[in-house]
């Protein structure tokens, strides 16, 4: 008895210092480290129990990537007594139901490797994860000679938590060509994300060839270069070029939609409606309620964010009350449907200003004809008709969380982005849930502190988007179908800044997604982070290291002096300051509790250390911002 005590002591501590060098995201559902390694030699072979065409792509796959990094040449074909990684389908009849369809068991030894599921996907994911085993350096693009191409020795059980793991990209505000939404989806699946939701049209541009309506992508798709402050940005003059844009050809969407299915991602497309539509009132003015000439928005400011229901300074809606908005909105529809072969099609439908509406002489004889009291209900019997239309081409209906307002039809899905009590109230009803909520899951905003971060709307740090819990207590989990980061591109200028945002913030999400509740920890997470930014650091890949920056907390105190406290995100870092303009290193005051401004002083500039090496960025932080931010006049 007491032996195998003892034993079980010593199987579990062995784990469990094995489990610590394990960096595995999403974390998996179990995992377990057993001593030994596999080494990959070169003319490897991967075998297949199934000869279909999904489990033999996932098989090229893993090899090509294998390959790229390490120069060895491999062989595929048959599982056999001498094959180093296999892969294997359970038999249709004994199928592993706790797996479900995305699941997966990895078993690393010392002779080979094997992946089994009971779907061609929980190999994709086990290999991903398998993946994540091998050296830093198999991220490489290039062959890399003189490493030992091993993975220690594991047993992995893993499955989601949830089937909807979606990350958004915003294409309208910046575009990204078809290689760059290709290339995003070939780094989301890294990470088991199986959704990409595609914002294709909003104020800023129309991306998507409708053939029916050709002016979209002719007038629609084009605006003026601006780079500067978004929203302040000035007005195309008349004689302005339209070079600014682009869109994706019917054949280019068909191409994304094939790449991502064979990366096991399904593509849910967003035309947003009924605002957010002034680059559809562009190409055909026909449909807006406020007659006058409009043009796609170049970064100028159109709506007073500062007042209550955000009032549009020009009207950037298509009009509930013009039966011209819905023959087109039918048209658009109708080849939308064609091209996405997902179940659900995305409209919008968030922050849609009201005023040009309240004023419509159309608007008010729609309300009194339909008997709508307000304009909430006006917005409902657009959304309501919109989802007829989708209906009729077959698909259900998404909409953001103001679609809740002025009453909703049952079947719609709610996407909860203003935080999470959109998605509560939905699911209340009845209705399926995507949770997005910008105080987890809004990954545009800026990480760290804003001072030296490209500027967006608020902060949302990478220990916030871990505490992401998508179902909500007192929801009926059941409806809720997942979660998704979104990445709106308002200040996402080039490819490298759309990595900078996603990372590390969407690996915090992903563990939400994927990984069950109880298996999530900050701390360890962390450490799992750090080594994913050496695998990226290895891809060549761009990520924030806001993590490692300074935080400053300014407060008054009784006499109404500031007091300056400095904290870091994550643990186990030193901060270095001075007042005296000079930048600080390791040789500096290390600081250790809340600072006064010494007489005169006028910046207060900071640096991290881990031990002797600077790790965050050093922020120079003008007085005069602690005392704003500390409301001292
Ligand atoms: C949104 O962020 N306007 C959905």
């Amino acid at each position: 008895m007491k032996k195998s005590i003892l034993f079980i002591l010593f199987a579990v501590h062995t784990t469990l210092i094995y489990a610590q060098q394990l960096s595995i995201i999403p974390e998996p559902v179990s995992v377990q480290q057993l001593s030994g390694t596999f080494v990959l030699k070169n003319n490897f072979s991967i075998g297949l129990s199934s000869p279909d065409k999904d489990s033999k792509r996932v098989g090229d796959y893993l090899a090509k990537k294998i390959a790229l990094a390490t120069g060895y040449t491999f062989t595929t074909g048959k599982i056999e007594k001498s094959t180093s990684i296999r892969l294997r389908l359970f038999n249709s009849k004994k199928r592993n139901a706790e797996l479900g369809t995305e699941g997966y068991l990895l078993n690393v030894t010392p002779d080979s490797v094997s992946i089994v599921a009971n779907e061609p996907a929980g190999l994709f994911y086990g290999a991903q994860t398998f993946l994540q085993l091998l050296p830093k350096e198999i991220e490489s693009k290039s062959v890399v000679n003189n490493i030992s191409w091993s993975s220690p020795c594991v047993q992995v059980k893993d499955f989601p938590r949830f089937a909807w793991r979606g990350m958004m990209l915003d294409v309208s505000r910046h575009f990204f060509t078809k290689e760059q939404v290709k290339q995003f989806i070939g780094e989301m699946v890294r990470y088991k994300y199986n959704r990409l939701h595609w914002h294709l049209t909003d104020d800023e541009g129309w991306r998507v060839e409708i053939k029916s309506l050709p002016k979209l992508t002719q007038v629609g798709a084009w605006r003026a270069e601006r780079v500067g402050p978004w929203h302040e940005m000035s007005a195309p003059t008349a004689d302005e070029p339209r070079t600014t844009g682009g869109f994706y050809t019917q054949d280019d969407i068909r191409e994304v939609v094939q790449y991502a299915k064979d990366n096991f991602v399904e593509v849910l497309p967003e035309i947003d409606m009924p605002g957010h539509s002034l680059a559809f009132i562009a190409s055909y003015p026909d449909i807006s309620g406020t007659p006058g000439k409009y043009e796609v928005n170049s970064g100028e400011r159109i709506i007073d964010w500062s007042l209550p229901g955000h009032p549009a300074l020009i009207d950037n809606t298509i009009s509930p009350a013009n039966e011209k908005t819905y023959e087109y909105i039918d048209k658009v529809f109708t080849e939308v449907a064609q091209l996405f072969p997902l179940e659900y099609i995305h409209m919008g439908g968030d922050e849609c200003s009201k005023n040009f509406w309240e004023k419509s002489e159309a608007i008010a004889q729609l309300m009194k004809k339909e008997n709508l009291k307000d304009m909430n209900e006006v917005q409902s019997y657009f959304v309501k008709r919109v989802e007829k239309i989708i209906q009729s081409k077959g698909k259900k209906m998404v909409g953001w969380d103001e679609i809740l307002e002025g009453g909703l039809t049952a079947n719609a899905t709610v996407m909860s982005w203003r935080g999470t009590k959109g998605g509560i109230e939905a699911a209340k009803l009845g209705h399926s849930v995507i949770m997005t909520p910008n105080t987890y899951a809004y990954i545009d905003l800026y990480q760290g502190e804003p001072i030296v971060e490209p500027p967006t709307y608020s902060m949302l740090r990478l220990n916030q988007s871990y505490k992401f819990e998508p179902v909500p207590e007192g929801v009926e989990p059941k409806l809720i179908l997942g979660g998704q980061a979104n990445l709106w591109s308002e200040r996402l200028i080039n490819w490298r800044s759309v990595q900078y945002m996603t990372y590390p913030r969407s690996f915090a999400i992903i563990e939400s997604l994927w990984s069950p509740k109880e298996n999530k920890n900050w701390n360890s997470f962390v450490k799992k982070v750090e080594k994913h930014f050496e695998r990226f650091d290895a891809a060549e890949m761009k990520y924030s290291t806001a993590i490692y920056d300074c935080i400053f907390k300014p407060t008054k105190d009784t006499e109404g002096k500031l007091q300056i406290e400095l904290g870091t995100e994550i643990e186990g870092l030193d901060i270095y300051f001075t007042f005296d303009e000079t930048n600080p290193d390791n040789f500096y005051p290390k600081y250790n509790s809340p600072l006064s401004v010494p007489k005169d002083a006028v910046m207060l500039k900071v640096v991290t250390y881990r031990g002797n090496k600077q790790i965050g960025k050093q922020i120079n932080m003008p007085i005069a911002v602690l005392k704003k931010r500390a409301k001292i006049q």
